[in-house]
């Protein structure tokens, strides 16, 4: 159609996305489905590369893909699939593969990481070739522009190398994607601990605000959130990392600078502020929440949804999986 293709994938790794994901990947990719032919993928079989409850997992990948929907991916405009429906992407991580360079993989600092955590006789084969998994996911759709968090880039530029050579080795083949590096997106932080950023794998979830829990307990996360001793409702993220979270958070999901909301709250309390950022955080996921519920509750729709995505991904990757077979010689 000649409307560049992005890429992107998320691992179907909780029951219920949070608040940093909707604001750092989903509201970012909802947008982008107006201008790009967008190819949006629950990346289970990358989620293996680690031990999963099998139950669990299933689960999640149908909750993470419902979230997506339920959140402004519209399965009209963009292609949303699951990455086990698609086996090229298995076929080409494969050949892809063969073209990796050991030492290549070894310098891949995330593997360095998690395999630090896992030790490594618990450190999968799998999890050493995640970022060539990655690659085939990338390189199947011909994706130009891969949005991603500054800590991709190496994948990104793995995927780069492996196109390249294998273009010049068996003809050109791929295109070359580019990493779009997502730095105006808002960072949003711990609710109760402001300067470490709002993750999934954080200690505690008390302050981790997910799209799935009840309005109830989201407010009394944000009621309890930690702010500072003093009464000034002013953005100053060395100073005042509680109340400048609470303030980025209130402008990204109402689109108001944080002057006019800073403006708002003028001479009031903290306590007051909370309120209100509740009622905007409920505002924002009441929608979310119960449009998953209405997928959840509807297998067949929800899995008619995905199958018709899985065959349009199936479509576009076996087209590039066959060139790349014949290339090679296969
Ligand atoms: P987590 O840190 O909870 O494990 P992931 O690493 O799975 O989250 O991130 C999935 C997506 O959500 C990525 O695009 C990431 O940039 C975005 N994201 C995650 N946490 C935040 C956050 N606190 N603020 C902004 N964006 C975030
Ligand atoms: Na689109």
């Amino acid at each position: 159609t000649g409307t560049p293709v992005i890429f992107s994938g998320m691992q179907p790794s909780s029951d219920s996305l949070h608040l940093g994901n909707y604001i750092g990947a989903l509201s970012q990719w909802t947008r982008m489905q107006e201008d790009f032919d967008a190819y949006f993928c629950v990346v289970n079989l990358h989620a293996i590369t680690v031990p999963q409850d099998p139950a669990a997992l299933a689960e999640r990948t149908r909750r993470t893909a419902a979230q997506y929907i339920a959140a402004g991916i519209d399965p009209a405009k963009s292609t949303l699939f699951i990455q086990s429906h698609v086996p090229a992407h298995a076929e080409l991580a494969w050949v892809l593969n063969t073209l990796t360079g050991f030492g290549e993989a070894s310098r891949m600092t995330q593997f360095k990481d998690k395999s630090q955590r896992y030790g490594s006789d618990a450190s999968s084969v799998g999890l050493f070739t995640y970022p060539v998994l990655m690659a085939a996911d990338i390189l199947l759709y011909q994706t130009e522009v891969v949005p991603v968090g500054e800590d991709q880039r190496q994948h990104i530029e793995l995927t780069r190398d492996l196109a390249t050579r294998f273009n010049s080795r068996f003809g050109e083949t791929f295109v070359v994607p580019e990493p779009q590096i997502q730095k105006g997106t808002a960072k949003i932080y711990d609710l109760q601990d402001p300067t470490s950023k709002m993750s999934k794998s954080a200690d505690s979830e008390a302050g981790l605000i997910k799209v799935l829990d009840p309005a109830n307990a989201t407010k009394k996360k944000i009621m309890r959130a930690v702010t500072d001793t003093g009464d000034t409702i002013r953005f100053d993220r060395d100073e005042k990392p509680g109340v400048s979270n609470l303030l980025t958070i209130y402008s990204v999901l109402t689109g108001r600078t944080v002057e006019a909301i800073e403006e708002e709250y003028t001479g009031q309390l903290y306590g007051h502020l909370k309120k209100g950022l509740a009622e905007v955080v409920e505002e924002t996921f009441s929608p979310v929440r119960t449009r998953t519920e209405e997928l959840l509750a509807d297998p067949a729709e929800l899995d008619r949804l995905l199958a018709g995505a899985a065959d349009r991904a199936n479509e576009v990757a076996s087209t590039t999986l066959d060139r790349v077979y014949d290339a090679v010689g296969l």
